[in-house]
């Protein structure tokens, strides 16, 4: 059995910022409101007609994760590219990475877990390595959220909250089983499947303009939030997995270099800062600038924090995910 690092980090973010005020012009909404319940200032939507997708996002990103990493991108042995919002309804997005890439027969996979995307990638990454049948994986998380919001009052408790962007990492083979991946947790609980949601187009009901059904009144093309609900829930299983993580490695709290959490809510991440006692220079947070990213918030904010130099060699990290499903998960690094 080998062990799994990371050795290559990138981002890439839509160069339009649409500011708390922007959104004020268009919905009953403030700036106020939005910084008081989610510490959101701004965030970042693919303008129309930008050439900007979910995958070609992601493949800015991965191009600069690829070259940090040393290894080029034909020595990329399987792809796996996390999202909610795919280019296509199928095939997914990560053989069009593939395409781009031009990385002959490169396996790609997408994986569905919406805000835990990233963490079941890097799991799943991580056994690919462990067994040996991969050497190095290219792990993406990209989201196109703003041509699928509804930008009005009626979907306003969702649509200041989600942008735009992607990150992306190059995981390899390594020998040192106390460095990389020490360990990763994932759970899921599909009662709650409709508490946070898409439900249409589904394989009973397509796109209702194609049908000739054009209800004014039908909210099920835009995604569904219990916010409350989602909220209390994600406080808790934050809080499980990330204590999973610090008992399956031996850390206590004050060893922790960096906490990464998905970037769903800042108050989240400030009761779950609170409840490990963590001071701030060991929880990263960017929400406040590029809203929440859904599977693209955990890698820009790791190459983010990478890049500003607060992950460093044995730094010990761990990264913690809550969202649709419900899903929640974990990964404990020894950088
Ligand atoms: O990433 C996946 C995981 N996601 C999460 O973990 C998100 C969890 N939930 C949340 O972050 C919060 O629940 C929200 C930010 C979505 C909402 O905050 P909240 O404090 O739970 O507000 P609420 O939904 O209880 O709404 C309070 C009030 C309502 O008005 P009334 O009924 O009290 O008159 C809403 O209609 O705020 C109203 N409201 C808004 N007002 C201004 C909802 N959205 C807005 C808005 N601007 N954008």
């Amino acid at each position: 059995m080998y062990n799994s690092k990371i050795i290559g980090l990138g981002k890439y973010l839509p160069d339009n910022i649409v500011s708390n005020a922007d959104l004020e012009k268009i919905m009953d909404t403030t700036d106020a409101w939005i910084q008081e319940r989610t510490g959101i200032r701004e965030r970042r939507h693919i303008v129309k007609g930008s050439d900007d997708t979910t995958f070609t996002m992601g493949v800015k990103a991965s191009k600069i994760a690829i070259e940090r990493s040393g290894i080029t991108s034909k020595e990329i042995d399987l792809i796996l590219f996390a999202t909610l919002s795919p280019d296509y309804y199928f095939p997914g997005s990560g053989v069009l990475v593939q395409d781009a890439l031009d990385i002959p027969d490169c396996p790609a996979m997408d994986i569905r877990m919406q805000c835990s995307g990233f963490i079941y990638a890097v799991a799943t990454a991580d056994q690919f390595i462990k067994t040996g049948m991969y050497k190095n994986v290219l792990v993406i998380g990209s989201e196109y959220h703003s041509g699928g919001l509804e930008m009005n009052t009626r979907g306003r408790n969702i649509s200041v909250i989600f942008g735009d962007g992607a990150g992306a990492i190059v995981m390899t083979r390594s020998e040192n089983k106390n460095k990389g991946i020490l360990h990763s947790q994932l759970h899921s609980e599909g009662k709650y499947a409709e508490e946070l949601s898409l439900i249409g187009p589904n394989t009973r009901r397509w796109v209702p303009e194609i049908l000739g059904e054009n209800d004014p009144d039908d909210v099920s093309y835009f995604p569904h939030m219990n916010g409350q609900f989602v909220f209390k829930n994600a406080v808790i299983r934050f809080s499980e997995v990330i204590y999973a993580g610090l008992k399956k490695t031996g850390w206590q709290p004050s060893d922790i270099d960096m906490l990464i959490p998905h970037q769903a809510n800042l108050r989240i991440s400030q009761f779950v800062q609170k409840k490990f006692g963590l001071r701030d220079d060991q929880v990263f947070n960017n929400i406040q600038v590029y809203g929440n990213t859904t599977a693209a918030s955990i890698p820009i904010a790791l190459t983010e924090a990478w890049e500003e130099g607060k992950i460093k060699e044995d730094s010990k990290v761990i990264l913690a995910a809550f969202g649709s499903g419900f899903t929640w998960g974990s990964i404990s690094i020894k950088w």
